[in-house]
């Protein structure tokens, strides 16, 4: 499975109803992450907040915090990216596809679409 510049991935889960937070990583290996979204229901002190950040060169880079929460624990949330009215976040490593998925954090997935 890899996601491709211009394609739309879609991903489905629910967060544990005890969940503290919980990341999608998306990127060429656990060193070179485009992509990490990181819904934060109580965790590294914030209180519902989503945290985007891209890993590169052995660091985390710059944070952007986009507005709104709209995760709850135990109900469903469908993230779709990119898309005008949800997360924006750019191609920091400007590769042409990625092919490493990973989530971490108290949430189960349902559902991976690449279209
Ligand atoms: C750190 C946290 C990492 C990651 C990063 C994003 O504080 O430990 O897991 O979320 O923020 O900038």
């Amino acid at each position: 499975m890899s996601f491709k510049v211009g394609q739309i991935l879609t991903i489905t889960g629910v967060p544990n109803p005890e969940s503290t937070n919980f990341a999608i990583n998306i990127g060429n290996s656990p060193d070179e992450l485009a992509l990490h979204m990181n819904p934060r229901f109580d965790a590294h002190g914030d209180n519902r907040a989503v945290v985007c950040n891209s890993y590169q060169g052995g660091s985390w880079c710059q944070e952007y915090r986009p507005e709104g929460f709209s995760f709850n624990q135990g109900e469903e949330f469908k993230i779709t990216l990119p898309d005008q009215s949800e997360i924006l976040f750019p191609n920091r490593p400007g590769a042409e596809k990625y092919n490493y998925f990973h989530f971490e954090g108290e949430v189960r997935i349902q559902g991976i679409e690449i279209k």
